[in-house]
């Protein structure tokens, strides 16, 4: 049973535990790392589950802080939530008693706002704040809120907030994007499940974690369907039903593992990784000279051969799936430091994501930063041990990823960042035989 959490009116940050990242470099990672369930497809399943008000089931959870901010949001709005055990949580959204989602959560997490469609389109309004998430350019909402008016939603924004209601059910509609959003398609997709009639949603998003949800949301009895690679076609149910769902694996984790074994000369196998989930990640390796070697459920990073220093240089744009994850262009950007000679990258999907790579010149990277959009990477570096600081989630992994490939200690701060997203981070990067650390700031210790 859920602790019942008084309600929060007001903004109140959970104070953070200040946490650093304590990491001794030059050690080849060796071994078996298991890949946990997916981040961006547990937290809008989470979500998914207020569509109903009978109990779901959710099996490989990551244990992460979005999703316990996730957990709290949904409790705090009166839904239960129990997590009976590590990686599962079960939901039962039978009374939902405030159709509020304050900016306490908004704060702390910008999937907060894929509460919008499914609550709006079940209880018929809700009041939920604009949301912040990770530091990494402007990132509005905007058509997410076109989505629900375009099926038929009334929704104003005072105050921070977004008032949405509605008076009847939803209407079935065409919804078309201007560009391709992961959230706005999932959002869209979730409000249009309990809507009248039928609702296309074009170009929908193309991930895997999508089809997660269309996988979760059909055994709830939902009429949801990819009717082509870019088109997702929902005819709108009057009920839907409980369900239980295994989260798809982390195909982000998975990258930042494979590059971790590369840049220190590894050997490593990601455990229960999709190969099929990460064709242009994985075709960047191939580029690279990367060597590596495909599973039904795992991938083996071998850089004991070819290693460090010795890859091919590589010129890299991100793109909506199936194109390169821009969570993965900060893993890569690490990895071709290590290329003999002069790569690109090219960030088409976030204005200022290539801010980080000054902690990673701190380190000995000789990069130039063109715009806020293209990078060049001078290689092969020399990187050595400096004191850095994490901006957010995926960066702050790749500071370890660097980190680990660099001579000397490093200390990154700012530690919370990456407990955001990935389970264990430091017991995985452990028990491949790293030597890295997470203290509390100030404390002085010697490294494990
Ligand atoms: C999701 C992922 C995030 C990933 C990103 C792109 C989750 C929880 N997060 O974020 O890890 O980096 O996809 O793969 O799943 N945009 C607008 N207006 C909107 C929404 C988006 O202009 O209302 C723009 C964004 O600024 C960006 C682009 O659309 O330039 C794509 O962003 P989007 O796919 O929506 O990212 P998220 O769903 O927020």
């Amino acid at each position: 049973m859920a602790d019942a959490r008084p309600f929060h009116w007001e903004y109140r940050p959970e104070p953070i535990t200040r946490e650093i990242f304590r990491v001794e470099g030059g050690r080849p990672l060796l071994g078996i790392v298991p890949i946990s369930g997916a981040k961006n497809a547990a937290l809008k399943l989470l979500a998914a589950a207020v569509l109903t008000g009978e109990r779901c089931r959710f099996e490989n959870v990551p244990e992460i802080e979005d999703v316990r901010v996730m957990a709290e949001t949904l409790a705090d709005l009166g839904v239960l939530v129990e997590h009976p055990a590590p990686n599962i949580y079960e939901i039962a959204s039978g009374d939902v008693e405030w159709l509020f989602v304050p900016l306490e959560a908004a704060a702390r997490m910008r999937a907060s706002f894929m509460l919008l469609g499914p609550l709006l389109t079940r209880f018929g309004r809700v009041i939920i704040s604009n949301p912040g998430g990770d530091r990494i350019g402007r990132r509005p909402v905007d058509l997410h809120v076109d989505a629900m008016r375009a099926l038929g939603a009334d929704i104003e924004y005072r105050n921070g907030y977004y008032f949405a209601t509605s008076p009847g059910r939803l209407r079935g509609a065409d919804v078309t994007f201007p560009l391709v959003s992961v959230m706005g398609t999932e959002n869209a997709m979730l409000a249009a499940t309990l809507a009248s009639g039928k609702t296309t949603i074009r170009p929908a998003a193309q991930e895997p974690e999508v089809d997660d949800l269309i996988a979760f949301l059909q055994a709830m009895g939902a009429a949801v369907s990819r009717t082509s690679p870019d088109t997702i076609e929902v005819e709108g149910r009057r009920r839907l039903r409980g369900a239980s769902h295994r989260v798809v694996p982390d195909r982000i984790e998975a990258g930042t593992f494979a590059v971790a074994a590369a840049v220190t000369g590894g050997r490593v196998t990601l455990e229960g990784s999709r190969p099929e989930h990460l064709p242009a990640f994985l075709d960047v390796l191939d580029r690279c000279g990367v060597q590596f070697a495909t599973g039904q459920d795992s991938i083996t990073i071998d850089a004991t051969t070819v290693g460090p220093g010795m890859f091919r240089p590589c010129a890299i744009e991100t793109g909506p799936y199936p194109g390169l994850a821009t969570d993965l262009q900060p893993p890569l950007c690490v990895l071709l430091t290590q290329a003999d000679g002069r790569s690109t990258i090219h960030e088409t999907i976030f204005e200022d994501r290539l801010e980080w790579m000054s902690a990673l010149r701190r380190m000995g990277a000789r990069i130039s930063i063109h715009g806020g959009h293209e990078a060049t990477i001078a290689g092969p570096a020399r990187l050595h041990g400096a004191e850095t600081e994490i901006g957010d989630l995926r960066a702050g992994a790749s500071l370890i990823l660097a980190a680990l490939a660099a001579e000397g200690t490093s200390t990154i701060h700012g530690a919370h960042h990456v407990q955001r997203g990935y389970e264990n981070i430091e017991r995985k990067f452990l028990d491949l035989g790293a030597r890295i650390e997470r203290l509390e700031e100030g404390t002085v210790s010697t490294t494990s």
